[in-house]
């Protein structure tokens, strides 16, 4: 039974109040950017956006781009490597996010950000970001860098919201209205989840999931979530999980749906839902189901709930981030260290 004795036996870093947290840190996000002043910002030209960032701290970026995107009248990217593609330059905007601060990939691409003239900010709990920001006079929103970066989500992604939502960027977006009901919504969600409820969605899909290998379907507009579900997966519960997006993998990845026998009946299909998504979208999901379902283990539908585009997303990034948590406990695993990634960091110092 996942239950609070089970889950808290498991969880002795205590990820459990981390998620119960989310919507109380959502709004402390909001609250901690109010403050950040960013003078002269608005009169800049701005030509293009990008949101550098890796893993835990790169979802946010991710996230931010697809609340903004489609209504933003430049472009809008997510960058997650060393190097910069050439069109960065005067007139990008590029804000560098690091819960650390020490993240080799981020703090060189904002290094040849600024050497490139681009305008540029910063967010991070502290450490080399941090320093190079304050020494060369670079806007930096400090957030409270305890626990994991992917337990820090909304500090990660809510203050480059509002910063974007300040200087033009978000329109078609109610920044007050559309995370006052997000928060709403996680706060109702949360306490939905919680191991002390009998039985809950998280639960009966990580039931379904344990032992399986999780593929995660969703639109193109779910492309962070599906990000998400993976990382969550991969991080908290320890297991390998893979995503692909419509409609593109009904153009390659659904010819697959056959062998390794053996292995596609191992694998547990999530196909993320919105009724928002493109209509055609849509029904590619449907037929795809109807087409791999008896190669796969099971596939189950996860549903968005709410009204803005933003807390359709946090619905579905819930329930993913709870559900990783209970296949955490079903694996016996502790769902906050995150050993590999650590040691691979510690070997990269050494040279
Ligand atoms: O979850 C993690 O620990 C990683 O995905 C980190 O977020 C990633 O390595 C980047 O580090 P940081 O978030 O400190 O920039």
């Amino acid at each position: 039974m996942l239950d609070s004795i089970r889950v808290r036996r498991h969880d002795p870093e205590n990820m459990l109040d981390q998620l119960i947290g989310f919507p109380d840190q959502c709004a402390g996000a909001v609250k901690l950017v109010e403050g950040f002043q960013l003078d002269g910002y608005t009169e800049l030209e701005i030509r293009n956006i990008v949101i550098a960032g890796m893993g835990g701290s790169g979802i946010g970026g991710d996230l931010v781009k697809a609340v903004v995107a489609d209504n933003c009248p430049i472009p809008v990217a997510v960058h997650r490597d060393y190097s910069l593609p050439a069109f960065v330059g005067q007139g990008t905007l590029f804000i560098a996010v690091s819960f650390s601060g020490n993240t080799e990939e981020t703090l060189m691409s904002v290094e040849t950000a600024y050497e490139r003239g681009a305008v540029l900010i910063a967010i991070t709990g502290g450490g080399k970001l941090a320093e190079f920001a304050v020494q060369r006079g670079i806007p930096c929103l400090t957030i409270p860098a305890r626990g994991q970066p992917r337990s820090a989500l909304g500090y990660l992604y809510l203050p480059v919201l509002a910063i974007l939502d300040r200087l033009g960027f978000a329109q078609g977006f109610d920044f007050r209205g559309d995370t006052q009901e997000a928060i709403h919504l996680l706060s109702r969600l949360v306490n939905g989840f919680h191991p002390d409820v009998e039985d809950n969605r998280p639960k009966q899909l990580a039931r379904q999931m344990c032992g399986k290998l999780p593929i995660i379907y969703a639109p193109q507009s779910l492309r962070a979530v599906a990000i998400r579900w993976t990382a969550q997966i991969n991080e908290n519960a320890k297991s390998l999980a893979y995503h692909n997006l419509l409609p593109e993998m009904n153009h390659n990845e659904i010819e697959g749906w056959k062998f390794p026998s053996d292995l596609t009946r191992c694998c547990f299909v999530v196909m993320l839902c919105d009724d928002a998504a493109h209509n055609r979208t849509q029904r590619r999901m449907e037929i795809t189901a109807q087409l791999i379902e008896k190669h796969t283990a099971g596939i189950a539908q996860v549903h968005s709930q709410g009204e803005s585009l933003l807390a359709r997303l946090l619905s579905l990034i819930a329930v993913g981030d709870w559900t990783s948590l209970y296949l955490a406990v079903s694996y016996a695993q502790d769902p906050t260290p995150v050993v590999r990634i650590q040691e691979l960091k510690r070997r990269l110092q050494m040279g």
